[in-house]
């Protein structure tokens, strides 16, 4: 447990800014809009009213509301406009909230953020029957008893991210009837009590990522029935068992990324069945969770990134028909993807493999499974070379590529082509949008990620980008036909050197008896003549008659060549014609 806190107080700040994001972009936001209400107004509408307005707050009375932020303010006051709907106290030094809102009964909207509470005490939300936003985030607020929030009927969104509460009493939210949004956000709850969310029928968002639960809080969620979206990011959730969610038909969103989770059962998460979008991303999964993700039919967007996972086995997203965003990034132990991987996604639109340092070989064909897919990123992988059978370049709208070791050699000519049409397309793009003042958008076009595609070799070409390549140095053909046509010329001399040497010896001792000999080690090379045709015993005189090639223009008619028959009668003397050109040398038999 020691080992738990610890990261958690280096991590305190990174928690901070990310629970508190909102509540500031909402300080700002009515900044401006308070800014931009002519001070002259305000003046007018204090004369009119018996409420003194404080050197250091906004009033606006025509709007019923009044900003005292960032005004240093210890305590609330208590002598602005009693009819006010909306007040904002956030970034002052308020530590205690004792009996101060029952003048501002029709308040419906109450911020304290960053102020310095520590307690809410009881009842002193009672007389804010009307309050729908309670923003209570970035205090020191260490627990909520039963009577903490009581009267708060019409609150639809409260905001408790950032305290320090450790517990909440089961029956804290029993007022709360209207509660749509809670965040509960960088806390240190470990647990939620069973029958917190009991009354809170409409609950629909809750965010209780940044605490430190260490499992799902199984209990408190069978309530939340109408829960649509579900924050669990950066706890310490070990594993997901069978029966760990309850039915939550309404559950489109979960997050349960950076937690530790090495293991879901099978059936544990078979009761999200209105699941689209899930983020199992920055756990310790070790395998592909292919079972329990069979069961989320309804399942668009899943994000596995940041996981142990060694290989992608075939149809490793069973059943998921829906997927249309895939993330598998940072796995770095990913060594293996199989060519099926993702034969049951037949709506996939887009694929994240970025960061896959163990990748040096994409399986061919991986996407052709896949018809929508429009985008596949692959930066940063270990890959060197790529084929253009391995994306559906047609039908593709981003590629994405660069910070893989590529050797750039002729083999790459097709992505080079590519970047040079879109190099070519930026620059008439440009050129366009001067002339005409707007762009043309060809929807066959191809986004690459051009300058972030680079070489590690060949040697000339090492550290370059492949754009900058020439045409010459990713030209396949000059290559392959120098090498055919050098190869064939060494063949050929060769072969005439071959010839000369053999038949050289041969022409001088024509009618000696070494002729035999000679003509029994060819016959070894050469086809049998099929027996069976040939009556009479074999004779190794008529072995000349098949060593020779078939005549290519001897017969009478050049166009239809003799069948190659060497015993039919009609041929013989075709044969005998040939025997003056003997020396030639005999490409075919050799
Ligand atoms: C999860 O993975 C991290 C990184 O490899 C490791 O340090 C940690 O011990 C793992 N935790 C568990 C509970 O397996
Ligand atoms: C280009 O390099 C890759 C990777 O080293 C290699 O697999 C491929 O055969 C090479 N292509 C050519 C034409 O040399």
């Amino acid at each position: 447990m020691v080992s738990k806190t610890k990261p958690d107080m280096s991590t305190l700040k990174i928690v901070l800014r990310r629970c508190g994001t909102l509540a500031m972009e909402d300080d700002k936001i009515q900044f401006m809009r308070w800014r931009a209400i002519p001070t002259m107004l305000v003046l007018a509408m204090i004369g009119s009213t018996r409420a003194i307005c404080p050197a250091a707050c906004r009033c606006e009375n025509d709007v019923l509301r009044t900003s005292c932020a960032s005004a240093s303010l210890e305590i609330v006051p208590i002598q602005l406009n009693p009819e006010l709907h909306e007040l904002d106290l956030s970034n002052n030094k308020i530590v205690h909230i004792h009996f101060s809102f029952p003048f501002y009964e029709k308040l419906v909207n109450l911020n304290l953020s960053h102020n310095r509470i520590k307690t809410l005490g009881n009842a002193n939300f009672n007389s804010q029957t009307n309050l729908t936003r309670l923003d209570l985030s970035s205090n020191q607020i260490e627990n909520l008893t039963k009577d903490s929030l009581k009267g708060l009927k019409a609150l639809t969104h409260l905001d408790l991210s950032n305290n320090s509460l450790e517990e909440i009493n089961s029956a804290s939210f029993r007022e709360l009837h209207s509660l749509s949004v809670l965040k509960l956000c960088g806390n240190r709850l470990v647990h939620l009590e069973g029958g917190l969310f009991r009354t809170s029928k409409h609950l629909k968002e809750l965010h209780l990522n940044d605490n430190q639960f260490l499992d799902v809080p199984t209990a408190a969620l069978s309530d939340t029935i109408h829960l649509k979206y579900l924050y669990l990011s950066r706890n310490l959730i070990l594993s997901i068992e069978d029966g760990d969610w309850p039915h939550l038909p309404e559950l489109h969103t979960l997050f349960l990324d950076s937690n530790v989770l090495t293991d879901i059962h099978p059936d544990g998460l078979s009761t999200l069945v209105a699941l689209d979008h899930l983020d199992l991303s920055d756990n310790n999964l070790t395998a592909m969770p292919t079972m329990p993700l069979a069961k989320l039919s309804s399942l668009t967007n899943l994000k596995l990134s940041g996981n142990f996972i060694s290989s992608i086995p075939p149809v490793a997203f069973r059943g998921l028909f829906h997927l249309r965003i895939l993330k598998i990034d940072r796995l770095e132990t990913l060594r293996q993807i199989d060519a099926r991987a993702f034969v049951d996604n037949i709506n996939l639109e887009k694929v994240h493999m970025d960061y896959n340092v163990g990748i040096e070989k994409l399986p061919t064909r991986l996407f052709y499974g896949n018809p929508k897919v429009k985008y596949i990123s692959v930066r940063y992988n270990s890959l060197q070379t790529l084929e253009a059978i391995h994306f559906p370049v047609d039908h593709l709208q981003e590629l994405r590529v660069g910070g893989n070791p590529l050797i750039c050699n002729c083999s790459l000519g097709w992505l080079w082509q590519l970047i040079q049409e879109y190099k070519y397309k930026l620059l008439k793009l440009n050129g366009t949008a001067h002339m005409n003042g707007k762009k043309t958008r060809n929807t066959s076009e191809l986004t690459l990620d051009m300058s972030d595609i680079s070489c590690v070799g060949p040697e000339e070409l090492s550290g370059e980008l492949l754009v900058d390549a020439t045409k010459n140095q990713m030209d396949c053909s000059v290559g392959w036909m120098a090498a055919v046509s050098v190869t064939v010329t060494v063949i050929f001399i060769l072969l005439v050197i071959g010839g000369v040497i053999y038949w050289a010896p041969k022409r001088r001792s024509r009618s000696n008896k070494n002729d035999l000999e000679i003509d029994d080690s060819l016959r070894r090379t050469v086809p049998s003549p099929p027996r069976s045709r040939k009556t009479e015993p074999y004779d190794p005189g008529q072995v000349e008659k098949y060593i020779i090639p078939p005549p290519i223009m001897i017969h009478n008619d050049y166009r239809s060549l003799p069948s190659w028959d060497p015993y039919g009668t009609s041929s013989m003397n075709v044969y005998e014609q040939l025997n003056d050109n003997r020396d030639r040398p005999h490409i075919v038999y050799v």
